[in-house]
């Protein structure tokens, strides 16, 4: 199958979201693959198929699971599950054969003994492509053209790290909260927490606010990402360009948008989303 092809049937297995960040892993693994002398070609589909079953849902991968024989530790856990329902989905129904690209997907989540170069290139593509931002990822990044073998034991380091402090965690209303009073100490005014679980296919919940001024609301982008990365809690991605009124910071299952007045106006998140359940947060300082 020709690049292009697997291009408009990932378009349409995945979610925007998701097929952004493929094409921003390809663009790595290609990178990754010319520092390390690999194929580039390899990389280049094995990064385009390494998420190729990320967007399934429970029921369509626990139906999988079963019929692929896989350990039951998958049942319910498509965020470990894919890279293995891919490896044998993709062969049996998409023709790919080839065992290097077949090995580096399904070692693409949690690595392996003895992974190939390609393996490590597509592992490490996943974690630090440059939509990636999290503490350390600037390190990591460096580390991945210097020394392949130290970078993929430091991302699987702290991999394991992120999922034990995972039990610890918050559930993700408690942690939409916390956002909440973070943005109202540094002075965020009507701060809405809007439940969107049941209606939204990206996020559980959006909050939104907004500032007086650009600065201020950069302020507020700031003071959050530093305060949820000291909980383990990584910004995915922000956007919004100085001047243009709405800074969106996407922690995965919360996102928080922090507009001008006029903007939040113009936009009325509250309303489009009116169909979910909104909480206005009150400080008792106010
Ligand atoms: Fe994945
Ligand atoms: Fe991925």
């Amino acid at each position: 199958m020709k690049i292009e092809e697997w291009e408009s049937i990932l378009k349409k297995r995945l979610s925007d979201k998701r097929y952004a960040h493929t094409l921003r892993v390809r663009e790595e693994a290609i990178r990754l693959a010319g520092r390390w002398g690999a194929d580039e070609k390899k990389a280049e589909l094995a990064a385009l198929l390494h998420d190729f079953c990320r967007n399934l849902s429970v029921e369509e991968s626990d139906e999988l699971v079963r019929e692929y024989g896989l350990d039951k530790k998958y049942l319910g856990n498509v965020s470990l599950a894919h890279s293995q329902i891919a490896a044998r989905l993709l062969p049996r129904e998409y023709g790919v054969e080839d065992p290097e690209i077949l090995s580096a997907v399904s070692h693409h989540t949690t690595g392996g003994l003895n992974m190939t170069v390609l393996d490590k290139i597509i592992y490490l593509a996943d974690t630090i492509e440059p939509g990636r931002r999290y503490p350390g990822v600037d390190e990591l990044r460096e580390m991945a053209y210097n020394d392949l073998d130290k970078a993929c034991l430091s991302a699987l380091d702290r991999s394991i790290r992120f999922v034990r402090s995972k039990g610890e965690r918050m559930d993700n209303s408690a942690l939409a909260w916390k956002m909440a009073e973070v943005i109202d100490s540094k002075k965020g005014r009507e701060i809405a927490v809007i439940d969107v679980s049941e209606i939204s296919g990206f996020a559980d919940y959006l909050i939104v606010t907004h500032a007086p001024s650009e600065r201020l609301m950069k302020t507020i982008a700031d003071e959050l990402e530093d305060k949820m990365a000291e909980l383990g809690v990584i910004l995915e991605r922000s956007e919004g360009k100085n001047g243009s009124g709405w800074i969106l910071l996407d922690f995965g299952d919360i996102i928080v948008n922090v507009f001008t007045p006029e903007q939040r106006e113009k936009y009325n998140l509250e309303k489009l989303w009116g169909d979910g359940h909104t909480q206005w947060f009150h400080s008792e300082n106010k």
